[in-house]
């Protein structure tokens, strides 16, 4: 049974109850992070939470955290819940009113409500061990503020569905001039003869985490070219390498697009680099 943190408690994960009106269940008005933690070392913990601070300043949410109060609390779930693999969920909304009304309540204090969940062992740098990823590709139907990591995530929901439905692992998304913006739940690279390219960061995608680790050990490494730049559905389609990358997968290879294969079908030499100077430097983030 998993420990879980609500509104200044700690307790099994079934005694954490809500109020229906809280705006995180009426309307998805709230903001999560998801930090992958490895026998207690957590991954990016500094900056997935400037970017749940930049998500709350964003939307209005006002919550007195400082860093260490995020950390006192992510350490005490990884050593409740026995400091496995484990995705640390954060979550905050802007907490229960006592009326449905679409306007900002005054004077309601933010839900804050964290556990965690087993994730899948790190991933090794070895094309053998690695799983291989397929993907279906659709047009991006969700909103424009996709830089922000907000709970309502019935647009990723149905995207994630579409390509699960059709016996894959992850929908590729494209904006109406046919350009990649991510995944349904990762951000999303390309390998063009040699080159690792990404599409740059805006309102469109998410800033992940892992692929700013991914950009920084690539360019820190210095031997593999990087680009961020808008990036065609050809040059998906006709690319070397794809990959998705999310906290609880980092780098994952890519060997089939809508049924068709990547490249040669096999996963790449690209990816095997990058994930070994991946998996060397993630703990410093
Ligand atoms: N998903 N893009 C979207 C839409 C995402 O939901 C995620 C993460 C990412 C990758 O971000 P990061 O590298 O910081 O995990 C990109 C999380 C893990 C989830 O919703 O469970």
């Amino acid at each position: 049974m998993s420990i879980a943190f609500l509104d200044g408690s700690y307790m099994p994960i079934e005694q954490a109850k809500i109020s229906p009106l809280d705006r995180g269940f009426l309307f998805g008005d709230g903001i999560y992070e998801v930090v992958p933690s490895y026998a207690g070392k957590m991954v990016g913990f500094a900056p997935h939470v400037l970017r749940m601070k930049s998500g709350l300043e964003a939307i209005g949410i006002k919550l007195d955290w400082s860093m260490d109060d995020w950390s006192e609390l992510c350490q005490r779930l990884i050593a409740e819940n026995g400091a496995g693999n484990l995705g640390i969920y954060l979550h905050v909304s802007r907490g229960a009113d006592n009326k449905r009304h679409h306007a900002f309540p005054e004077n309601i204090a933010p839900t804050v409500f964290a556990f965690t969940f087993e994730i899948a062992a790190a991933p090794i740098a070895d094309k053998a061990k690695v799983k291989p990823y397929k993907v279906s590709t659709t047009r991006d139907l969700r909103w424009e503020r996709c830089h922000i990591k907000s709970t309502a995530l019935l647009g990723n929901v149905l995207h994630f569905q579409q390509g699960y439905e059709q016996g894959n692992d992850e929908t590729l998304l494209f904006n109406a001039d046919n350009q990649l913006t991510e995944a349904s739940a990762c951000n999303a690279f390309i390998v063009i003869d040699g080159t690792v390219i990404t599409p740059p960061l805006d309102n469109q995608l998410l800033p992940g985490i892992t692929r700013q680790i991914v950009l920084d050990v690539l360019r820190k490494d210095g031997r593999i070219k990087v680009e961020e730049r808008s990036v065609s559905m050809d040059e998906v389609m006709s690319a070397d390498e794809v990959w998705i990358t999310s906290s609880s997968k980092e780098i994952a290879p890519v060997t089939e697009v809508d049924g068709k294969a990547v490249g040669n079908g096999e996963i790449g030499d690209i990816w095997l680099a990058t994930q070994t100077l991946y998996s060397a430097g993630k703990f410093d983030y």
